[in-house]
């Protein structure tokens, strides 16, 4: 029988809440594809810094890159937003990302219909929306150097560099016009070419790659303060949005209430070679944590994602993603989705449902 290796990094907060249920349906699911996935649970975030003192051990990296997919949950905290920048949750999943090179961050939003309603938007606005938010993961202003603090004319300054080289742009370009071929034809570059020399050379990479390899998609560029209003504006407009690492954090929180909940979206951050990450695109949620509220949707979705694109396991990946369907058309809701005439359901009442779904 095939068998996977999985790293389990169920970190913080509602973390270990959503695993849990995510591991019971990728247990089920993988039994009645035909297939064996072996865990290895790494401490990750405050969960970490509590057990080692760092938040990314060595021994997590390491057995991130043995493994064949990563399941990650969230992390971080707000008791330690006082620790040095180096022992914060957040440096962790950075050092994260770099260290396994996921340039590449997908975050798909497509609006389930039985959600249609949980959105604050208008049903006419999100009816039918299909777009995906492709982040560039390992650069831009979050990496870049200089950074730091200095004092200068008895006053103290902050500073962060917003940095691409030509290669980061085509890199992370080239897999948003992949996509835009295997979807709708059509890529929004996002930048903010009006005022920042990055955002130039942003767009001249992504203007040549066009021209010399993708003339067939239809390409357009809109500056990222417009980008946040058509989102809310028009999103239906959207087929695939590229863009840098801090636009697309910004960005796709916003794109992810179009969907009526944070609680709903997965995504994939993918690198040239070796295992990709997996992990909901929400956070710890600590004000929520081990009181059986959380919704563990976006967490079984990206299981979904790990299955399809970490093992290409696609029949596996479809049945997870139909069993969250199911479970929402029955009527069946998480606190944050919550609507009139609706059931609601704990975290582990929820995933109790989805197993059955998956099973029935
Ligand atoms: C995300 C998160 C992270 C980010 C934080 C937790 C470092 O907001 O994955 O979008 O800013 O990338
Ligand atoms: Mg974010």
């Amino acid at each position: 029988m095939t068998s996977y290796r999985i790293t389990l990094l169920p970190g913080d907060g509602i973390g270990p809440e959503i695993t849990a249920v995510a591991r019971q349906l990728l247990d089920a699911v993988s039994s009645k594809h035909g297939f064996e996935l072996v865990y290895d649970e790494q401490p990750m975030g405050g969960a970490a810094i509590e057990a080692t003192g760092e938040p990314l051990p060595t021994s997590t990296l390491e057995a991130c890159k043995a493994s064949d997919a990563v399941l990650l949950a969230a992390i971080g905290s707000p008791q330690y937003d006082n620790l040095p920048r180096e022992k914060r949750p957040e440096t962790g999943l950075l050092g994260l990302r770099s260290g396994l090179g996921l340039f590449a961050n997908l975050r798909p939003v497509k609006i389930i219909a039985s959600l249609v309603d949980a959105s604050t938007l208008k049903r006419e606005v999100i009816e039918g929306v299909d777009l995906i938010v492709v982040r560039e993961l390992t650069g831009g202003v979050y990496f870049g150097t200089p950074k730091g603090r200095i004092e200068a004319d008895g006053h103290v300054r902050g500073f962060n560099t917003m940095a691409y080289f030509d290669y980061e742009i085509d890199r992370i370009a080239k897999v948003g016009f992949d996509l835009a071929m295997q979807r709708g034809g059509k890529l929004c570059s996002v930048d903010k070419a009006n005022v920042l020399d990055v955002s130039q050379l942003w767009r001249d990479r992504v203007e040549a790659l066009h021209t010399a390899s993708y003339p067939t998609v239809e390409l357009s560029h809109m500056y990222v303060d417009n980008a946040a209003m058509q989102l809310v504006r028009a999103p239906k407009q959207f087929d695939v949005l590229l863009t840098s690492n801090l636009f697309g954090d910004i960005l796709s929180d916003e794109a992810a209430m179009l969907s009526g909940s944070i609680g709903m979206l997965p995504s994939a951050s993918l690198g040239a070679e070796g295992p990709g990450l997996f992990e909901p695109i929400h956070g710890s949620a600590p004000d929520i944590a081990r009181q059986d509220k959380a919704n563990p949707m976006a967490m079984v979705l990206s299981a979904a994602m790990l299955l399809r694109i970490g093992l290409q396991q696609e029949q596996a990946a479809a049945a997870l993603e139909q069993s969250v369907d199911r479970v929402l058309a029955a009527g069946y809701r998480t606190g944050d989705l919550m609507a009139e005439g609706c059931t609601p359901l704990g975290c582990r009442a929820m995933g109790d449902q989805l197993l059955a779904a998956l099973e029935g």
